[in-house]
């Protein structure tokens, strides 16, 4: 991972640093703004976005040209990459003309809000030759990164149970403020696909595939088109089971806890602390697990803006660091399509009352 500067960041560093362009100027558009100004192989150049006022006041800020058409942004040269910041059903209408100029890509999640536009946004970059990195920040945490590990060392024995659990609480204002949350067309679903999304990502990436789903949605407490509660239990390849339930309903609103257990092991986080961490055969580093990770207290559960920033800090400063070296991105578009595959079948099997299976 890149090393922050101590010094203030130049544009015209003798350092390699990659330029970026930013399209939106909203909430998580700052988070993005604020990670590449930390970063040691990346700095700010330009942004676009559909308000122009906003636009206008998010250049100033940062000190950076500010764009106010598409084109004219994706035309600029000092611009290597863009990050993608606008609501989640635009993802594609933006990207795929960016990979078409050229520029590499880091995008929000979703990556998008169907399968079918997600592998347009991959294949398109793959036709261009432009890296895609779609944003799950939270698999660049330490207790993500030590689990994972624990799962590949094989430390958990046979996979039995792998849960999620999401309950968190938005409030009427967070969907009436905004016309694009809380819709099919631009959200593409509520709970699980905006919110529980990340948790989501987690499962896969640590216990693999999943087989089979079965879930119940239903809209509660919200007046929104798309579902605020949401529950799913999950055969996964690996033969083990779990449920996943998701909410938007729950005051005040918790943080997310994962739990992954095996007939050796079994650890428990929520978001970045480690609330149980046991093997049958235990190990040195295990000490670390169980002392070090405490939790920093930020958690999204009622607020939308309390996310860790490091986590956009080290996914910006990885894409940088492969398009500096020519390699590939720690996270990949096929990476991020995976969440979007298992959340289709979670509202493919509410929708029918039938388990969904996977095609393997
Ligand atoms: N990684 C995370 O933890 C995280 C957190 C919040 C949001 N997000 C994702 O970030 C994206 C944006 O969310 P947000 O909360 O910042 O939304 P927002 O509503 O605060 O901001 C959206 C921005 O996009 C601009 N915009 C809208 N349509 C556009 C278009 N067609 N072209 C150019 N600009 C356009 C708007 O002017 C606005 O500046 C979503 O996909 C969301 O899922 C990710």
């Amino acid at each position: 991972m890149t090393a922050k500067k101590n010094e203030k960041k130049s544009p015209v560093s003798q350092r390699p640093s990659v330029g970026f362009g930013i399209i939106g100027t909203g909430m998580i558009a700052s988070f993005h703004a604020r990670a590449i100004n930390a970063l040691a192989n990346a700095h700010l150049v330009a942004v676009y976005g559909n308000e122009p006022e906003s636009v206008k006041k998010f250049a100033a800020e940062y000190k950076v040209k500010a764009y106010y058409s598409l084109e004219e942004f994706l035309a600029d040269p000092d611009i290597q990459a863009v990050t993608i910041a606008v609501p989640s059903g635009y993802h594609g209408a933006v990207a795929i003309p960016a990979a078409k100029a050229g520029k590499h890509i880091l995008c929000e999640k979703p990556l998008e809000i169907t399968l079918e536009k997600a592998d347009r946004i991959i294949q398109t970059c793959e036709e261009n030759n432009v890296l895609l990195s779609p944003v799950f920040q939270a698999r660049f945490s330490r207790p993500v990164r030590m689990v994972k590990q624990a799962m590949q060392a094989g430390r958990f024995g046979r996979m039995v149970l792998a849960s999620a659990q999401m309950r968190w609480f938005r409030d009427t204002a967070y969907y009436t403020k905004s016309s694009w949350r809380g819709t099919w067309a631009l959200d593409g679903g509520g709970a699980l696909m905006n919110q529980a999304i990340h948790t989501i990502d987690l499962l896969l990436y640590i216990n693999g595939a999943p087989d089979t789903v079965f879930a119940f949605a239903g809209t509660l407490t919200h007046s929104i088109e798309v579902e605020d509660n949401l529950c799913a239990t999950v055969k996964f390849r690996n033969g083990s089971f779990g449920t996943i339930e998701v909410s938007t309903s729950c005051a005040p609103g918790f943080p997310r806890r994962l739990e992954f257990s095996g007939d050796k092991g079994t650890v428990a986080f929520e978001e970045g602390r480690i609330t149980r961490w046991a093997f049958t055969e235990p190990l040195p580093e295990d000490e670390e697990a169980k002392t070090n990770f405490t939790g920093s207290g930020v958690h999204g559960g009622s607020d939308p803006a309390q996310i860790d920033s490091m986590g956009h800090e080290l996914q910006i400063g990885d894409l940088a660091d492969a398009i500096l070296t020519g390699r590939k991105p720690f996270l990949d578009g096929h990476e991020g399509r995976r969440a979007i595959e298992l959340i289709s079948g979670i509202y493919e099997s509410a929708r029918t009352g039938r388990p969904f299976k996977f095609k393997h």
